[in-house]
Protein backbone atom coordinates (compact mmCIF):
# COMPACT_ATOMS: atom_id res chain seq x y z
CA UNK A 1 0.00 0.00 0.00
CA UNK A 2 1.86 2.89 -1.21
CA UNK A 3 0.96 6.45 0.19
CA UNK A 4 2.34 10.24 -0.07
CA UNK A 5 2.32 13.12 1.62
CA UNK A 6 1.29 15.99 -0.60
CA UNK A 7 -0.22 19.37 -0.79
CA UNK A 8 -4.29 19.84 -1.24
CA UNK A 9 -5.46 20.67 -5.27
CA UNK A 10 -8.24 21.84 -6.58
CA UNK A 11 -9.21 17.99 -7.80
CA UNK A 12 -8.99 17.09 -4.30
CA UNK A 13 -11.68 19.15 -2.73
CA UNK A 14 -14.41 16.39 -2.97
CA UNK A 15 -12.60 13.75 -1.59
CA UNK A 16 -11.64 15.75 1.29
CA UNK A 17 -15.32 17.19 1.75
CA UNK A 18 -16.36 13.53 1.95
CA UNK A 19 -13.82 13.06 4.78
CA UNK A 20 -15.22 15.85 6.44
CA UNK A 21 -18.46 14.69 6.44
CA UNK A 22 -17.95 11.46 7.42
CA UNK A 23 -16.19 12.50 10.68
CA UNK A 24 -17.79 15.93 11.99
CA UNK A 25 -21.06 16.21 13.36
CA UNK A 26 -20.59 19.83 12.44
CA UNK A 27 -18.69 19.71 8.95
CA UNK A 28 -17.42 23.02 7.36
CA UNK A 29 -18.96 24.16 4.46
CA UNK A 30 -17.79 22.94 0.92
CA UNK A 31 -16.99 26.90 0.44
CA UNK A 32 -14.55 26.85 3.31
CA UNK A 33 -11.95 24.07 2.16
CA UNK A 34 -11.80 25.61 -1.90
CA UNK A 35 -10.86 29.14 0.06
CA UNK A 36 -8.07 27.66 2.02
CA UNK A 37 -6.87 25.85 -0.74
CA UNK A 38 -6.58 29.03 -3.31
CA UNK A 39 -4.85 30.26 -0.45
CA UNK A 40 -0.74 29.34 -0.68
CA UNK A 41 0.27 30.25 2.61
CA UNK A 42 -1.92 27.78 3.84
CA UNK A 43 -1.02 25.09 5.20
CA UNK A 44 -3.65 22.39 3.60
CA UNK A 45 -1.90 18.69 3.04
CA UNK A 46 -3.11 15.62 2.51
CA UNK A 47 -2.23 11.19 2.58
CA UNK A 48 -2.88 10.18 -0.63
CA UNK A 49 -3.45 6.55 -1.11
CA UNK A 50 -2.53 5.08 -4.67
CA UNK A 51 -5.46 3.15 -4.37
CA UNK A 52 -8.13 4.82 -2.50
CA UNK A 53 -7.12 8.66 -2.93
CA UNK A 54 -7.09 11.10 -0.35
CA UNK A 55 -7.41 9.53 2.91
CA UNK A 56 -6.58 11.92 5.27
CA UNK A 57 -6.25 15.61 5.52
CA UNK A 58 -5.17 18.74 7.64
CA UNK A 59 -5.45 22.52 7.25
CA UNK A 60 -3.60 25.40 9.32
CA UNK A 61 -2.95 28.50 9.49
CA UNK A 62 0.35 30.69 10.51
CA UNK A 63 0.24 33.31 12.69
CA UNK A 64 3.44 35.45 13.55
CA UNK A 65 5.54 32.72 15.09
CA UNK A 66 2.89 29.92 15.39
CA UNK A 67 1.10 27.60 13.51
CA UNK A 68 -3.00 26.86 14.03
CA UNK A 69 -4.92 23.55 13.43
CA UNK A 70 -7.75 24.02 11.99
CA UNK A 71 -8.76 20.82 10.76
CA UNK A 72 -8.00 17.73 10.72
CA UNK A 73 -9.19 14.25 10.28
CA UNK A 74 -8.66 10.48 8.94
CA UNK A 75 -11.14 8.57 6.76
CA UNK A 76 -13.27 6.76 9.31
CA UNK A 77 -11.87 3.32 7.69
CA UNK A 78 -8.40 4.29 7.38
CA UNK A 79 -8.00 5.63 11.21
CA UNK A 80 -5.84 3.59 13.63
CA UNK A 81 -3.20 3.13 11.22
CA UNK A 82 -0.71 5.77 11.66
CA UNK A 83 -1.91 8.10 8.77
CA UNK A 84 -2.96 10.79 11.38
CA UNK A 85 -0.07 10.67 13.34
CA UNK A 86 2.47 11.05 9.94
CA UNK A 87 0.44 13.70 8.58
CA UNK A 88 0.30 15.52 11.96
CA UNK A 89 4.27 15.57 12.03
CA UNK A 90 4.73 16.27 8.44
CA UNK A 91 2.69 19.77 8.80
CA UNK A 92 4.93 20.31 12.44
CA UNK A 93 8.04 19.43 9.98
CA UNK A 94 7.13 21.95 7.36
CA UNK A 95 6.14 24.94 9.12
CA UNK A 96 9.60 24.80 11.04
CA UNK A 97 11.06 24.94 7.77
CA UNK A 98 9.56 28.37 7.65
CA UNK A 99 10.55 29.10 11.13
CA UNK A 100 7.79 28.44 12.95
CA UNK A 101 8.64 27.27 16.48
CA UNK A 102 5.12 26.69 17.89
CA UNK A 103 1.61 25.45 17.59
CA UNK A 104 -1.71 25.19 18.69
CA UNK A 105 -5.26 23.92 18.58
CA UNK A 106 -8.42 23.15 20.05
CA UNK A 107 -9.55 19.48 20.76
CA UNK A 108 -12.23 17.67 22.55
CA UNK A 109 -12.15 16.90 25.87
CA UNK A 110 -12.70 12.95 25.17
CA UNK A 111 -11.10 12.68 21.94
CA UNK A 112 -8.70 10.48 23.09
CA UNK A 113 -6.83 9.30 19.48
CA UNK A 114 -6.43 13.06 18.55
CA UNK A 115 -5.19 13.88 22.73
CA UNK A 116 -2.49 10.91 21.94
CA UNK A 117 -1.41 12.20 18.58
CA UNK A 118 -0.81 16.09 20.07
CA UNK A 119 0.59 14.44 23.36
CA UNK A 120 3.22 12.34 21.28
CA UNK A 121 4.21 15.57 19.67
CA UNK A 122 5.31 17.31 23.17
CA UNK A 123 1.42 19.33 23.44
CA UNK A 124 0.34 20.32 26.60
CA UNK A 125 -2.84 21.08 27.59
CA UNK A 126 -3.21 25.10 28.65
CA UNK A 127 -6.66 26.08 28.69
CA UNK A 128 -9.86 24.61 28.82
CA UNK A 129 -13.51 25.96 27.33
CA UNK A 130 -16.27 24.90 29.15
CA UNK A 131 -19.22 23.74 26.98
CA UNK A 132 -17.61 24.86 24.20
CA UNK A 133 -19.04 22.03 21.59
CA UNK A 134 -23.11 22.17 20.31
CA UNK A 135 -23.31 18.61 22.48
CA UNK A 136 -21.71 20.40 25.74
CA UNK A 137 -18.58 19.04 25.67
CA UNK A 138 -15.63 21.02 26.50
CA UNK A 139 -12.36 22.08 24.33
CA UNK A 140 -9.01 21.52 25.23
CA UNK A 141 -6.34 24.44 24.28
CA UNK A 142 -3.38 23.01 23.61
CA UNK A 143 0.09 24.30 23.02
CA UNK A 144 3.49 23.01 22.04
CA UNK A 145 7.08 23.90 20.59
CA UNK A 146 7.48 22.83 17.08
CA UNK A 147 11.34 21.31 16.90
CA UNK A 148 13.65 23.23 14.67
CA UNK A 149 15.10 21.39 11.97
C1 LIG B 1 -7.95 12.02 15.39
C2 LIG B 1 -7.55 11.35 14.09
C3 LIG B 1 -7.15 12.45 13.08
C4 LIG B 1 -6.36 10.43 14.35
O1 LIG B 1 -5.91 9.84 13.15
P1 LIG B 1 -5.55 8.27 13.06
O2 LIG B 1 -4.89 8.04 11.76
O3 LIG B 1 -6.78 7.52 13.36
O4 LIG B 1 -4.53 8.14 14.26
P2 LIG B 1 -3.28 7.15 14.40
O5 LIG B 1 -3.60 5.86 13.75
O6 LIG B 1 -2.09 7.89 13.93
O7 LIG B 1 -3.27 6.92 15.98
C5 LIG B 1 -3.06 7.98 16.84
C6 LIG B 1 -2.91 7.48 18.25
O8 LIG B 1 -4.21 7.31 18.82
C7 LIG B 1 -4.28 6.06 19.45
N1 LIG B 1 -5.66 5.62 19.36
C8 LIG B 1 -6.33 5.23 18.27
N2 LIG B 1 -7.63 4.98 18.58
C9 LIG B 1 -7.73 5.19 19.92
C10 LIG B 1 -8.81 5.11 20.83
N3 LIG B 1 -10.03 4.77 20.42
N4 LIG B 1 -8.57 5.42 22.12
C11 LIG B 1 -7.34 5.79 22.52
N5 LIG B 1 -6.27 5.92 21.70
C12 LIG B 1 -6.48 5.61 20.40
C13 LIG B 1 -3.33 5.19 18.68
O9 LIG B 1 -2.91 4.09 19.45
C14 LIG B 1 -2.21 6.16 18.40
O10 LIG B 1 -1.36 6.32 19.50
P3 LIG B 1 0.12 5.71 19.50
O11 LIG B 1 0.82 6.25 18.33
O12 LIG B 1 0.67 6.18 20.79
O13 LIG B 1 -0.10 4.24 19.40
C15 LIG B 1 -8.71 10.50 13.49
O14 LIG B 1 -9.07 9.52 14.42
C16 LIG B 1 -9.93 11.29 13.09
O15 LIG B 1 -10.04 11.72 11.94
N6 LIG B 1 -10.87 11.50 14.03
C17 LIG B 1 -12.08 12.26 13.71
C18 LIG B 1 -11.78 13.74 13.47
C19 LIG B 1 -11.00 14.34 14.63
O16 LIG B 1 -11.27 14.07 15.78
N7 LIG B 1 -10.00 15.21 14.28
C20 LIG B 1 -9.16 15.90 15.28
C21 LIG B 1 -9.78 17.16 15.66
S1 LIG B 1 -8.81 18.03 16.89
Amino acid sequence: MSQLIRRAGEKDLKAVFAIETAVQEAPWAESAFADFQRDEDVYFYLVDDEQSGPIAFIIAIAGDDFLEILNFAVKPVSQGQGSGSKLFKYVLNEAAQSGIKAVRLEVREGNEPALAIYKKNGMKIVGLRKNYYSDGENALLMSGEIPSV
